[in-house]
């Protein structure tokens, strides 16, 4: 298996160009050497845990998120990921630029996850913040990890919702849509979006983050379609885009998405 012990931990360079000291980790973490190229839903990581050496899929969700830490130290400390604070921080700024407050926002974070999210969310005031993921371990792990982020939190199928889960949500009266890091690779489903506008108020705001290639023509996960035939048909009027490096890869290229604030048109 190849792969590459980061002997040193390094200084973290944000795009702002802000450099951030490294900081010890608690775990004995291995990658892929860099030399290795592998698609972003193939990527993993070997930790030492309990005396022996685990591979983990960084996609496999629930056991990433069953090891508390772990998530935080291979996606945001070794592979520096900047997508929360980039999409939060871009609805907040557009939301002040529309004389609109965040701390308006009943938000619905969709795919999300441990609650990096929603404790970003709740950094900037907003008034409601309700999580919704598919699996059990991502809300267990939001509990152990971040039990002030979220107000309530669903774990639910957006393609298949029970009537008692969809009631559930309409009663949070959401006019805010929040999706980091999780459209596309066999995470959300186009359906699974459209099924979360569905929750959202007319007139309300969609912030979300997508991989550059996915609005691409030629994408075949179905949203760049998506997107264009629900702008074409004025369900959705895209008001700020800003294309931004999300991560790295294992092979330490930048993976670049896309982060757009848009609206629902009534
Ligand atoms: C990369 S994680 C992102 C977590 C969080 N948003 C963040 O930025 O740290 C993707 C999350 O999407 C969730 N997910 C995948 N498919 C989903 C689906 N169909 N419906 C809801 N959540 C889903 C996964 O369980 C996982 O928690």
């Amino acid at each position: 298996m190849p792969s590459r012990t980061p002997s040193q931990p390094r200084p973290i360079r944000k795009t702002n160009g802000t450099i951030i000291p490294p900081t010890p980790t608690k775990f004995k973490l291995a990658m892929p050497a860099p030399t290795v190229s592998l698609t972003q839903d193939a990527e993993w990581c070997v930790v030492h845990l309990d005396g022996e050496w685990r591979q983990i899929r960084f996609h496999d969700y629930a056991t990433l998120f069953s090891i508390p830490g772990l998530y935080e130290e291979v996606i945001y400390r070794a592979l520096h990921c900047e997508s929360p604070a980039v999409v939060v921080g871009l609805l907040a700024d557009h939301l002040e630029s529309v004389d609109e407050d965040i701390k308006d926002m009943r938000v619905l974070d969709l795919g999300a996850g441990n609650g990096i999210v929603g404790q970003r969310l709740r950094r900037f005031g907003a008034e409601r913040i309700v999580g919704v993921d598919i699996i059990d371990e991502a809300r267990e792990a939001a509990e152990r990890d971040r039990p002030a982020a979220y107000d309530h939190y669903v774990v639910a199928d957006l393609t298949d919702l029970t009537d008692a889960k969809r009631a559930e949500l309409r009663e949070q009266r959401l006019n805010c849509l929040v999706c980091v890091a999780a459209l596309g690779f066999g995470d959300i489903p186009p359906e699974a979006f459209t099924g979360a506008l569905d929750l959202i108020a007319d007139d309300g705001w969609i912030a979300f983050n997508i991989k550059e290639d996915f609005l691409e023509s030629d994408d075949d996960t179905g949203f760049a379609g998506l997107l264009r035939k629900m702008e074409r048909d004025g369900e959705l009027k895209i008001e700020r885009r800003r294309r931004y490096r999300h991560r790295l890869g294992t092979d330490l290229q930048p993976l670049h998405y896309v982060a757009m604030i848009a609206r629902k048109m009534g």
